[in-house]
């Protein structure tokens, strides 16, 4: 009786209703300002393609399990399909994600005897889960494939400059003499690791939440593995609770970003400096420079500034998502709805800046005259007379140090611009410790104190050429591994498009 009675009531709010598909058994429409304020259809799009996979696999793991007819299973995955080619702006507006804007587009055009059957035993909880871990594990790779060409044009212009020699800064002051080969490679080095968090990143976020349901899993008996494999996942998040509310990928993700984000901002606020005038290290190109709508003069970096700024962006990002996720209940709450696009501008800004990044790098003119001229200014040579003194007298090296601080005191000699007036100077003043006048000559050329610095990982040619080769065989083997999980990846998504017939 009481089912009956439910029956005519679904019924007649079948017949009656005009709103959602969702909404329509328990609750009139809603508030339209409320109604924008839940939406998440403003990311939604970046979801669009991933959940048609999702669907698409869903209803095949259900014909295989006996859930729905193979008939059944034919014209859904026709009708996806169809969804599909349509695409994400063909999709009612009124609903207000994708998930139901999609399964309200399969009834619109199945009716509600097949497209009804979509959603058996699932819920958006583990649906939008998984789409959001397909499409971050895209964006993962397509930061590591740039991460590691922005490594390679680094690579090669080291290559170009390993015996350019130029000042190296403490505090931002003339330090020691080093060479352009040796700082870039030290950028190599430090993206070398932002890549390996991301690729880190990549394989906890490639396991597959679906068939978690809201959260207790289901009653049905859905096959996981299966449209876990079916969706290219590398294994299942398998606790169901845990599978609908975790987001760590999320701050793994923008965490490996933002590292990624501070070497780019390292990088683009050297160059800033060494563009200006003060330095006139590097002259990027026009391609990636502006100018002034007042000063016709100016040629602006706009772009490394660009690059600055998205680094506090990215952060903003990483901090937005641990700030949601902080004190959560356990397990699905909408809060987890406004990590998506935190996450998804954090990354488009990664991938963006790391992109420029190659262009500005593949394109920057070097003015190496100017970097010989600077690199013996500020007395860039004063730690090599020092060690001299200790190699030739024996003397420790603090009294060698407190020698050379004392001559750098006097000013007596021009050490800003070590000449040969002040190379002699210098040999008069230590010849009472023994030092020849070649000893010292030696000690203040810095091509030479370059040279001698020759340990592991210093910067004498000899090493870097070393360094450099070694990491341009790292390199293809890295570019070999995210290519292969690439084509992994493309070819589930082929198989699965295929039988929808796209
Ligand atoms: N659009 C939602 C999200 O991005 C998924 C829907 C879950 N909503 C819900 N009320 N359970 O997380």
């Amino acid at each position: 009786m009481i089912g009956a009675k439910l029956i005519i009531t679904v019924d007649s709010s079948l017949g009656l209703m005009t709103h959602d598909i969702i909404r329509r058994g328990r609750l009139s429409a809603l508030d339209d300002l409320a109604a924008r304020f839940i939406s998440s259809r403003a990311t939604d799009e970046w979801l669009f393609r991933y959940d048609i996979l999702v669907d698409i696999a869903h209803v095949t793991m259900l014909k295989q399990q006996s859930i729905i007819t193979q008939t059944r299973h034919e014209t859904l995955v026709a009708a996806l399909g169809l969804i599909y080619m349509r695409g994400y702006s063909a999709l009612p507006r009124k609903a207000d994600d994708v998930h139901v804007a999609i399964e309200t587009a399969l009834i619109d055009d199945v009716g509600s005897e097949h497209g009804g059957w979509l959603h058996v035993g699932r819920s958006r909880n583990d649906e939008v889960v998984t789409c959001i871990r397909m499409a971050l594990r895209d964006e993962l790779v397509l930061l590591s494939l740039d991460i590691l060409t922005l490594q390679e044009v680094l690579l090669d212009l080291a290559e170009e400059n390993v015996d350019t020699i130029m000042p190296g800064f403490t505090h931002l002051q003339h330090a020691q003499a080093t060479t352009l080969g040796h700082h870039l490679l030290g950028y190599y080095d430090a993206l070398e690791r932002d890549c390996s968090r991301v690729t880190d990143c990549f394989w906890r976020t490639n396991k597959c939440p679906l068939g978690a349901a809201a959260f207790a899993s289901t009653g049905f008996p859905l096959d996981r593995d299966l449209t876990a494999a079916a969706l290219g996942f590398d294994g299942l998040i398998e606790h169901s609770m845990d599978a609908v509310s975790s987001r760590d990928f999320a701050v793994d993700a923008l965490g490996a970003s933002s590292s990624l984000m501070l070497t780019l901002s390292r990088l683009a606020e050297e160059l800033i400096l060494w563009s200006s005038t003060e330095f006139g290290y590097v002259e990027l190109d026009d391609t990636f420079t502006s100018t002034s709508s007042i000063m016709p003069q100016k040629k602006n970096p706009d772009t490394l500034e660009m690059m600055r700024a998205r680094s506090g962006s990215v952060i903003g990002s990483l901090v937005a998502v641990l700030s949601i996720l902080k004190a959560l209940p356990y397990s699905y709450n909408l809060d987890l709805q406004e990590v998506t696009p935190h996450l998804r501008q954090g990354m488009r800004n990664s991938t963006e800046s790391a992109r420029i990044a190659i262009g500005i790098m593949r394109t920057v003119t070097i003015n190496k005259e100017r970097l010989a001229d600077m690199s013996t200014r500020g007395f860039t040579a004063a730690t090599e007379l020092a060690d001299t003194i200790v190699r030739v007298t024996h003397v420790p090296f603090r009294t060698a140090h407190n020698l050379v601080g004392a001559l750098a005191r006097s000013g007596d000699h021009n050490l800003s611009a070590i000449d040969d007036i002040a190379i002699k100077q210098v040999g008069q003043s230590l010849s009472s410790l023994g030092l020849s006048q070649k000893d010292v000559n030696d000690a203040l050329d810095v091509h030479k104190n370059v040279e001698k610095r020759s340990v592991k990982g210093g910067p004498a040619m000899q090493e870097v050429q070393r360094m450099i080769k070694s990491r341009r065989q790292q390199l293809q083997h890295k570019r070999r591994n995210v290519r292969k999980q690439k084509k992994a990846l493309e070819k589930a998504e082929m198989d699965l498009l295929r039988i929808s017939g796209v």
